[in-house]
């Protein structure tokens, strides 16, 4: 799968995404190492910290499946922006590799790809 069908998958992830309080939609869409594809979307809720960004629905899917081992995700958001992950996702998704490929995209789709090491440097780990 290229670059561009991961973020179209995101981006339809992004459609099912409950946000009644940012009215920010984000999809994102986890490839393994196998090809398979698990995708999230941020599902938000009245107690706000409860909310969880799409990053992590689609890792927990993942994990939930059995499958550990990632190789790139692409997050779409549909603002001016490029959507980068938070700090939160950021960590959760280095305690699985800190190779994986990030590929983040905004309106219209132009997006920028960076490796998640160097958007986390020195994570926490013991
Ligand atoms: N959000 C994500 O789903 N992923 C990110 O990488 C950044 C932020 C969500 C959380 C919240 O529902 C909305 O975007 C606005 O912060």
């Amino acid at each position: 799968m290229n670059d561009r069908e991961l973020l179209n998958l995101a981006r339809d992830a992004a459609k099912n995404a409950y946000t009644p309080y940012s009215n920010f939609p984000v999809g994102a869409a986890l490839e393994c190492e196998d090809g398979s594809v698990f995708v999230g979307c941020n599902v938000e809720n009245a107690a706000i910290g409860n909310t969880i960004c799409a990053e992590r629905v689609a890792i927990t899917k993942a994990v939930s499946e059995g499958y550990r081992n990632f190789k790139r995700i692409a997050i779409y958001g549909d603002g001016q922006n490029y959507c980068m992950p938070c700090g939160t996702c950021r960590q959760f998704m280095i305690e699985f590799s800190d190779e994986i490929e990030v590929l983040s995209a905004k309106t219209g789709g132009r997006y920028v790809s960076y490796k998640l090491k160097d958007l986390l440097p020195r994570a926490f780990r013991f």
